[in-house]
């Protein structure tokens, strides 16, 4: 039996079998992710838990804007999220309404809002539509900006003046990144343009025809330090294709190479995944 020291902190939020089921108990200490995680068993449980986080969050005005992320993960997050707004009362929907904000983390370079294919539309599509958000309420970069440096540091700016992120939700890339944080990536780098990786583009070449080559080149994200700065961090990995990089994730030290390791040591960091993401 191992000492509960030698493995992660495991709490069990819905009955989710202990993590001695796991093969990452073979993998010795992991002090970094120390009470952090929190794995459920599977990707209804894991969406469930995220969206209840977000609407304590928005449930608590007046609270710095949400930092928010696209992507396959947060399809089903965004999914829960709106039957829970649904299901509250009238005037308590409404004031949760009127009062968001949110900052997204990413927008590709060279496409326009209503291009489908933009973290936009995505947002558009799954909660200012829905919901009926006022769009403004909902940050995001713009892709089509002329000069894409400037509207990085717009971007950046503009979340200073909203008072920063208060809970930053994030996905996984297979790659370790973090919004677009492609390795190799330093802590301290603020909002930026950046040039994809090709394992990037092609985990999200399936909204481009499945074509790798057709994902735009390049990106504006939050930097590290932007995210580093949020009140609190909800890190969210779903599926077994992430087995490998949170394993790595779970075992390495803060290191450029791993972007998303940078956000081992912050101080209100939930690491929140489901059984396949574990099972690797
Ligand atoms: C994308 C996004 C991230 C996202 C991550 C994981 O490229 N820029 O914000 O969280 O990669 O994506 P997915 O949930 O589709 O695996």
């Amino acid at each position: 039996m191992e000492s509960p020291q030698r493995g992660p902190q495991f709490r069990s939020p819905l009955s989710a079998p202990a993590l001695s089921s796991v093969s990452l108990e073979a993998s010795g200490p992991v002090p970094g992710w120390h009470d952090r995680l929190e794995m459920f068993p599977d990707g209804e449980h894991l969406s469930a838990a995220v969206a209840d986080a977000l609407l304590d969050q928005l449930l608590l005005p007046p609270a710095r804007p949400l930092g928010l992320a696209t992507g396959r993960t947060m399809v089903a997050v965004y999914g829960a999220l709106r039957q829970r707004i649904a299901a509250l009362a009238a005037t308590e929907r409404a004031r949760l309404l009127a009062g968001w904000r949110s900052f997204n983390l990413d927008e590709y370079v060279g496409l326009p809002r209503h291009d489908p294919r933009s973290f936009a539309a995505e947002m558009e599509a799954r909660l200012i539509a829905p919901l009926g958000l006022a769009a403004e309420r909902l940050a995001l970069p713009d892709g089509l900006a002329a000069d894409p440096h400037a509207e990085a540091e717009r971007y950046s700016a503009a979340l200073r003046a909203a008072g920063g992120i208060g809970l930053q939700l994030l996905g996984l890339g297979n790659n370790g990144h973090v919004g677009f944080n492609e390795p190799p990536c330093e802590a301290s780098q603020r909002c930026h343009v950046v040039e994809l990786d090709a394992a990037t583009r092609a985990q999200n070449a399936a909204a481009f025809g499945g074509d790798p080559e057709a994902v735009p080149r390049r990106a504006i994200t939050l930097g590290l330090a932007e995210i580093l700065a949020a009140e609190q961090i909800l890190l969210v990995v779903s599926g077994g294709a992430k087995a490998p990089i949170l394993k790595r994730l779970l075992q390495e030290p803060p290191n450029a190479q791993l972007p998303a390791s940078w956000l081992q040591h912050h101080p209100r960091l939930r690491l929140m995944v489901d059984r396949a993401a574990l099972a690797g």
